[in-house]
């Protein structure tokens, strides 16, 4: 008989005063991404009429820091930390009290929200969780730093043809000239895949990215230099081409810079990096065409003539450009 009368009066007395029901969330994200933060009170059974008979408190590690009084319409942040926070007393009434407040005021941590309904009151808690994105994905990272470091080494391999194969045809101010820049591209190209290492995004990363896109325009001037400078070049069909190609390259990859750089979760990685690869191969081409012009100018003349070759060659693209 006793356990029997316990059990009874326990049950009356947890039924007690009438409770308000949440939807309960265990938990709810926020990135850096997200500019404000809704911590999110839903009671499924309010009855009230009039905000006046509607209070709201919120609470964070034991302390109040947002109350809505219906009674005297006062709703305020009671705690510096979370100046920015508020709730919209017109949603009360169909039972939300989330509380919104900027995500720079947002600490992880479990927040109580307390609604009081006349008699009826209850409670929920939720915990709010920090979740770190990556600006880019791992993979679309490493080829953001990847194609560019590409396309300056390829242009290094260039230089390296122009100055060994062509240094007699070749006057010194277009190499130090060729030189300068290309080292002003690589310091570029350098720091910018400093600033843009992997994580979260950030004005950092994003100057970084800009580093690393912006100034691959030396290359094409570098790609039409050194095609003007190798006497066998010049501006051939195949030339062009392989500079049409780098100019595609490039205005991909600045509309992908463009489209990417003010997007906390980009959508158009694939266009930047299709841009940039475009960027690497066209590098690639020059520096094979370069390779294969240059050989073959070697095949046709015997070795004994190779010191020689760079100064024939250079007389007769003199020939053929100078009409008098
Ligand atoms: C709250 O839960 C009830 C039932 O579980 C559901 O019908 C209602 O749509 C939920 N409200 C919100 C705002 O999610
Ligand atoms: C953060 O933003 C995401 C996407 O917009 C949203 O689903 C999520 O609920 C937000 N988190 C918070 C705590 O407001
Ligand atoms: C509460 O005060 C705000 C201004 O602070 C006003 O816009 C709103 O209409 C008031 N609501 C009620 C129910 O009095
Ligand atoms: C604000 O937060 C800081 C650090 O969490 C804490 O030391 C300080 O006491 C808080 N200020 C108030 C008014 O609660
Ligand atoms: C929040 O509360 C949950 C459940 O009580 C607990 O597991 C979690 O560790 C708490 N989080 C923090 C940051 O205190």
């Amino acid at each position: 008989m006793w356990p029997l009368l316990v059990l009874l009066l326990l049950g009356s007395a947890s039924r007690g005063s009438a409770q308000l029901i949440f939807n309960i969330t265990k938990f709810v994200d926020y990135t850096t991404c997200n500019q404000t933060v809704v911590i999110p009170c839903i009671v499924n059974n309010v009855e009230a009429k009039s905000l006046r008979e509607m209070f709201v408190k919120w609470k964070f590690r034991d302390i109040y820091f947002f109350s809505y009084n219906g009674e005297k319409n006062e709703s305020k942040p009671s705690n510096s930390n979370f100046s920015s926070a508020y709730i919209v007393p017109e949603a009360l009434l169909s039972g939300i009290a989330s509380l919104k407040m900027d995500k720079s005021q947002a600490v992880p941590g479990n927040y109580t929200c307390e609604v009081t309904e006349l008699t009826r009151e209850g409670e929920t808690t939720i915990e709010l969780k920090y979740r770190v994105v990556s600006w880019f994905s791992p993979n679309e990272n490493i080829l953001i730093v990847i194609f560019p470091m590409l396309a300056v080494l390829l242009f290094w391999g260039q230089f390296g043809i122009v100055t060994l194969k062509y240094n007699a045809s070749v006057t010194k101010e277009k190499t130090i000239l060729l030189f300068v820049a290309g080292l002003v591209l690589t310091t570029f190209v350098i720091v910018g895949a400093i600033l843009f290492v992997p994580g979260e995004y950030s004005t950092k990363r994003a100057s970084g990215l800009g580093l690393i896109v912006v100034p691959t325009v030396i290359l094409i001037l570098l790609q039409y230099s050194v095609f003007m400078i190798a006497p066998a070049i010049g501006m051939s069909s195949f030339s062009i081409t392989i500079l049409i190609l780098q100019v595609l390259g490039f205005v991909l990859s600045v509309v992908g810079l463009s489209l990417c750089v003010s997007e906390c979760t980009p959508m158009h990685g694939p266009l930047l990096i299709s841009g940039l690869g475009i960027i690497a191969l066209a590098e690639l081409l020059g520096l094979v065409y370069m390779k294969f012009v240059a050989s073959n100018q070697r095949a046709i003349q015997p070795p004994r003539k190779a010191v020689e070759e760079p100064l024939n060659a250079f007389k007769e693209s003199k020939g053929m450009m100078n009409d008098e």
